[in-house]
């Protein structure tokens, strides 16, 4: 493999404890290992699915191979990247969905928390931005805080044809031009290898420089593909251990019996909840590094399982709807739902083992018990106390949850986390029995957008909207 000893990727191991799924410590509100074994051959068929459509482009499964076929874009995105660093003062992301959320959750898990108020000495990169809206405020917001001529722009759309995405590319190739500034040289493009409208852009504007989205990569499966790694790679973060990190994961998955390969148990675990009609997710990392994981993470299981249709084309309306929610800070917000509310959830922890920092927690207060028993331990202790104890507490009150261990958080082991989702994605939308990879149900709103927009070839559409009854002003209170 070639990154690090051995000995090091062991101890990095990101490891599923699903224990307080079972009987033994949910009593009969937990599965019992005869439920859990007749998942068994679904699993298996779900994991031969999987493998033998490996890197198919046909069916969006080319970022299976995305660990192990990208040496040379890796290393011309690390050259982009150093000189990025060296002439730019802001590097911001226009993009959306797919396109966003894998840089937002990258920068937020592998960079200072505070990262753009840190001194530039202190930084490895220039200032972060990540755009993934069109409200006008948040625009002209960043306008205000960014200058224009000092900033890589790098605008990610597979299809370019992304209202949001390609209204932001406007408005700085409006402000770039003003300012005097030729566009190719603040802007890189992310996107299609041969289609697609910035492809078009960039052969009108001599040659932009561009990374390909490739083909069988879809966009919330593109965190690993240029999508994700130049802005992790313009940051400093180690693209190259979090590759590592996902082909470690893939070789632990690479297992067809559930019960040693985490990402197939932990489908089968959310499978099997489902059918007991859990059908809310909660992702709850015990860090606030990982909280846009969650994210990335809710457009993940939501875009591929929400289906209303089986591969074979029979109705189904099928998915479990994700929910992020973050520890502890949610403790004091979520949980008393989580544990008192319906019987229809999974809480998935994400657990550290190790935080980057202890941080003391001084003595004081000596006369008020409530407050003196803190002194003496870290706040890393008191963080994962509460962790135990909101799994404790989930348990005791019969609720369904698992953790995934993470020895640190580091690139290879945040690697190892992303291709495991995307393989427990895989595996349940193969146990469905559905495309885990098409998004037909986004279509509608984006169809009526360019309607009401005036887009030519959407007038039927706009009939459609206009033809729609009256409000009633009764129900407009
Ligand atoms: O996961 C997906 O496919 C979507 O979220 C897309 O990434 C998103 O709609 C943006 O599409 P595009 O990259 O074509 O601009």
């Amino acid at each position: 493999m070639g990154y690090k000893t051995k000995e090091w990727r062991n101890s990095m191991r990101v490891t599923l404890d699903y224990n307080n799924m079972t009987e033994k410590f949910l009593g009969e509100k937990g599965f019992t290992d005869r439920q859990l074994s007749a998942y068994s051959s679904k699993a298996n068929l779900a994991f031969q699915y999987v493998k033998e459509n490996r890197g198919k482009d046909e069916l969006y499964m080319g970022w299976t191979e995305l660990p192990y076929n990208q040496k040379e874009i890796v290393d011309d995105i690390l050259a982009t990247a150093r000189d990025i660093r060296k002439n730019f003062q802001y590097f911001v992301v226009l993009g959306i969905g797919g396109s966003a959320l894998g840089p937002i959750m990258a920068f937020n898990a592998l960079c200072h928390l505070h990262y753009n108020d840190l001194p530039k000495s202190k930084r490895k990169g220039p200032k972060f931005y990540v755009e993934d809206n069109v409200d006008p405020v948040r625009m002209r917001d960043l306008l205000d805080v960014i200058e224009p001529e000092k900033t890589c722009f790098n605008v990610v759309s597979k299809s370019g044809a992304t209202s949001e995405t390609m209204a932001q590319y406007l408005i700085i190739q409006d402000l770039l031009t003003k300012a005097g500034v030729n566009v190719k040289d603040n802007v890189i493009f992310t996107t299609d290898a041969k289609k697609g409208n910035l492809k078009k852009i960039s052969d009108e504007l001599g040659g932009i420089k561009s990374y390909v989205l490739p083909d069988g990569v879809g966009g919330r499966f593109s965190q690993l593909c240029p999508v994700g790694l130049l802005p992790a790679a313009v940051l400093g973060i180690d693209i190259k251990g979090l590759l590592a990190g996902a082909g470690y994961m893939d070789s632990i998955c690479n297992k067809p019996s559930m019960r040693q390969n985490p990402a197939l148990m932990s489908a089968v675990l959310q499978i099997a909840a489902m059918e007991q009609g859990k059908n809310v997710g909660v992702m709850m990392p015990y860090s606030d590094n990982l909280k846009y994981l969650a994210d990335w993470y809710c457009q993940l299981w939501a875009e591929s399982l929400g289906k209303n249709e089986t591969l074979d084309g029979k109705p189904c309306n099928v998915g479990q709807t994700p929910v992020k929610s973050l520890g502890v800070t949610d403790q004091h917000s979520q949980v008393q739902l989580y544990t008192e509310g319906p019987y229809d959830k999974v809480v998935t922890l994400l657990s550290l083992k190790k935080y980057a920092c202890e941080m003391p927690i001084p003595h004081g207060c000596e006369n008020i018990p409530d407050v003196a028993f803190l002194g003496g331990h870290t706040m890393e202790e008191l963080i994962q106390a509460e962790n135990a104890a909101t799994a404790y507490a989930l348990t005791k009150a019969g609720r369904m949850n698992y953790t995934l261990w993470i020895p640190e958080l580091n690139a290879f082991t945040l690697g190892q986390l992303l291709f495991l989702f995307e393989l427990q994605t895989a595996y349940a939308g193969a146990m469905l029995n559905i495309n885990t990879f098409n998004q037909p149900g986004v279509e509608e709103g984006k169809k009526a957008t360019f309607a009401l927009l005036g887009k030519a070839g959407y007038a039927e559409k706009k009939q459609e909207l206009d033809s729609l009854p009256a409000k009633d002003v009764k129900q407009m209170i």
